[in-house]
C-alpha cells in the first residue's frame, strides 16, 4: 500500500472503526519549527506538535482520548462516568466537561497535590458542571463500588484505557502524515498515565516512521514505570489487533526519570528553566505540571544522547482561561 492510501484509509478507520464522538477540532495540530531553540539547546532540529491545540477552547491531550472513550461509555448505554486524578487534574475537569454535554454525570475521586492557581478555578467549574467530587481518602474498595454502579462507566486515571489511548494511536499516525517522511530521532513527550507516549508509539510504528519515543515521567514510581509504560502499549496494540484489524509495531518507547522532582505537581527547577527558556525564544507557554518537566528532560537529554538530533516535542497543555465561568455558561 502506498503512503497516501495508508493514510487515507486510516483516516477513514477512525472515523468510523470504533464508536467516536467527534470532539477535536481542526485537525491536524500545526507542527511548528523552532530553529533558534533548537540551537540554543545543542540540537539538529526542533518541531514542536501542538497538542495544546486539539479544541479551541478546551485543547490539550486529554480531548484526543476522551472522543474514544466517551464514545464507548454511550455505546455502553452509560449514565454515569467514574474517574479519577489530583485535585487539580486536566483529565478529570475534560471528562466532567465533555461528559456534560452529552448528559453524562460525573463522579470524581481526587487526590491532593501542591497548589496552583488552576485548582480553584477546576474545583469550581467542577460545581458548575454538577461532578460529585469524592476525596481518595474513601479508599479503594469505595472506589471499587462506585464503579460498579449501575451505569457507572469506569474512566482510568488520565483516560488511558486502550480505548482512550487510541486517540493518540491516531495522533501518531497524524504526525507521521505530517513529517512527510523527514527524519525524526527522537519524539518526547510528557508522561503521566502513559497513553500519550503509548499512542503514540504504536502510531508511529503503524506508519513506518523510524524513530522511538521518549517519555519523560511526571509522577513518581511506581506510579508510572517502564513495566507500566510497556504493559499499556502491549494491551493497546492488542486492542488495535484485536477490534480494527491494525497489525502494529510500536517504535521503541522509553521511560525517561529524574525530572519529577519531590512529587507530581510540585514545580522543578530544570521545569522553571525550560519554560523560561521556551518562552524567550517565543516557543509555546510550559506548565509546571507535566509540559515544563518533559522540557527539562529534553534539555538533559539534548546535552547527552539527543545532541545535534531532530526532535519532535509534543506540547500537551491548554490553559483553558475563564474555565469556571464557561463552565458556568454550559450549564446555565
Ligand atoms: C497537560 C497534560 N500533559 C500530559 C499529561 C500526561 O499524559 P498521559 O496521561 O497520557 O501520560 C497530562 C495528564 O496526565 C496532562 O494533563
Amino acid at each position: 500500500m502506498s503512503g497516501s492510501a495508508f493514510f487515507r484509509d486510516f483516516r477513514a478507520l477512525a472515523l468510523s472503526g470504533l464508536p467516536r464522538v467527534g470532539l477535536c477540532r481542526p485537525l491536524p495540530t500545526p507542527v511548528e519549527s523552532f530553529p533558534e531553540l533548537a540551537e540554543v539547546l545543542g540540537l539538529a532540529e526542533l518541531r514542536i506538535k501542538r497538542d495544546d491545540r486539539t479544541h479551541p477552547e478546551l485543547g490539550g491531550n486529554k480531548v484526543r482520548k476522551l472522543e474514544y472513550v466517551l464514545g464507548d461509555a454511550l455505546e455502553k448505554g452509560a449514565k454515569t462516568l467514574v474517574t479519577a486524578g489530583g485535585v487539580g487534574s486536566n483529565h478529570a475537569l475534560a471528562t466532567a466537561w465533555y461528559g456534560r454535554t452529552l448528559g453524562l454525570d460525573t463522579v470524581a475521586v481526587l487526590a491532593p497535590q501542591p497548589f496552583n492557581p488552576s485548582i480553584p478555578k477546576y474545583l469550581e467549574a467542577h460545581r458548575q458542571l454538577g461532578t460529585t467530587l469524592v476525596g481518595l481518602g474513601l479508599g479503594p474498595p469505595a472506589l471499587a463500588k462506585l464503579r460498579r454502579l449501575a451505569g457507572a462507566y469506569n474512566v482510568p486515571a488520565g483516560g488511558s484505557s486502550p480505548v482512550g489511548t487510541f486517540g493518540y494511536v491516531c495522533a501518531g499516525v497524524e504526525l507521521a502524515e505530517q513529517l512527510n517522511d523527514a527524519p525524526v530521532d527522537a519524539v518526547v513527550v510528557p508522561a503521566g498515565s502513559g497513553g500519550t507516549a503509548a499512542g503514540m508509539a504504536i502510531g508511529l510504528g503503524l506508519a513506518g516512521v523510524d524513530t522511538r519515543v521518549l517519555a519523560v515521567a511526571t509522577v513518581p514510581w511506581p506510579l508510572m514505570t517502564q513495566g507500566r509504560l510497556r504493559g499499556l502499549t502491549t494491551r493497546t496494540a492488542a486492542f488495535c489487533r484485536d477490534r480494527l484489524g491494525l497489525d502494529s509495531r510500536p517504535v521503541p518507547v522509553a521511560l525517561v526519570t529524574g525530572h519529577v522532582g519531590k512529587g507530581y505537581g510540585h514545580a522543578t527547577d530544570g521545569g522553571t528553566t525550560a519554560a523560561d527558556l521556551f518562552r524567550l525564544h517565543a516557543a509555546p507557554q510550559l506548565d509546571p505540571v507535566y509540559t515544563a518537566k518533559a522540557a527539562a528532560g529534553l534539555m538533559h537529554l539534548a546535552r547527552g544522547p539527543l545532541a545535534l538530533r531532530r526532535v519532535v516535542f509534543v506540547h500537551t497543555k491548554d490553559w483553558w482561561p475563564g474555565i469556571a465561568e464557561r463552565a458556568a455558561r454550559l450549564t446555565a
